[in-house]
């Protein structure tokens, strides 16, 4: 398996998704604490470029690229030249300079990531690790490695339930576009109308208004982070209401499938989108999410450098 950069889930095959999978589910033992790898990419440099705040995936892409011996450059833009001016291409290109393979990449601006790949030299490698609100697509592939491991390989029995702010996640963008390459049986979304995207992201999904009716049945509850940074005032009322309407609480997961998982990327806003008790239920596999992170980033990261 082998990609030049991992830009978006879109640009991969049903092949190339499911075997990346197949190589992170090989890679967990060793991801979290292994030492039987390093030697793997050693002589590579990995640089985290991360202009937003992320506390899983940075540290999940450190961890990987140290677990296959590659030197990380742990840059931090809140502390770079950035802040007297300099692009994000001159940053890049300056880090380039110094030797850096491959770049973990997150940015607010969409397109932006983009931008840099078209600015770097050929050789250097690109992974997207959220880029505006369009894509994150290891968050992708580590959410469809957790349904996996719980639900099996066959996705077409699956009914599947994203919901919340959908508007401005770049992770139900990614999950959406994996669930349809591993041919889901069927995805529900449900959210205010205020937060449901109308560019097409949601074609071929069944879109439920009340989320009681989205959830009965189902055999994964997906949850989404309310993103009130990203907003204009006025696309959603109070916390309360929003949890009222569309919060997952123990009596709403009861009309899932007994054995229904919940899923949650991270961070959470506890007490708006997810109750304590369910995030912190039987149910819950969200920090099942966080551990698949690091051996699906190092799935990622041989991929691109056996390009
Ligand atoms: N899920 C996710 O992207 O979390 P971070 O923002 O902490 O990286």
């Amino acid at each position: 398996m082998s990609l030049h950069h991992l830009l978006s889930i879109a640009d991969l095959e049903r092949r190339q998704l499911r075997a990346l999978l197949d190589r992170a589910q090989e890679l967990r033992h060793q991801a979290l604490g292994g030492t039987g790898l390093r030697g793997t990419l050693q002589g590579r440099t990995v640089c985290p470029l991360f202009f937003e705040a992320s506390t899983r995936t940075r540290s999940s892409f450190m961890l990987a690229a140290t677990r296959l011996g590659a030197d990380v450059l742990p840059f931090e833009v809140a502390n770079s030249s950035g802040k007297k001016g300099e692009t994000a291409i001159d940053t890049m290109r300056t880090l380039e300079a110094m030797g850096v393979d491959c770049f973990v990449v997150r940015t607010a601006i969409d397109g932006e990531l983009r931008a840099l790949v078209a600015a770097a030299k050929p050789e250097t490698r690109f992974i997207n690790a959220g880029d505006g609100r369009s894509n994150h697509p290891t968050q992708g592939l580590l959410d469809m490695l957790t349904i996996r491991q719980h639900k099996g390989m066959d996705f077409s029995r699956l009914n599947v339930v994203i919901a919340g702010d959908i508007l401005h996640s770049r992770v139900a963008r990614s999950g959406l576009q994996a669930l349809k390459i591993l041919g889901c049986g069927e995805i529900r979304v449900c959210g205010p109308d205020s937060l449901m995207p109308s560019d097409g992201t949601l074609d071929g999904c069944k879109h439920l208004s009340r989320f009681d009716e989205a959830v009965a049945g189902a055999d994964v509850v997906m949850m989404l982070r309310l993103q009130r940074e990203r907003m204009e005032q006025g696309l959603v009322g109070s916390s309360e209401s929003y949890f009222n309407d569309y919060g997952l609480d123990p009596r709403r997961l009861a009309l899932a499938a007994p054995d229904a998982i919940v899923m949650h990327p991270g961070p959470m806003n506890r007490g708006v989108e997810i109750a304590d008790a369910v995030a912190d239920g039987d149910q819950s596999v969200i920090f099942e999410q966080v551990s698949n992170g690091v051996s699906v980033r190092m799935a990622v990261l041989q991929a691109v450098f056996a390009a």
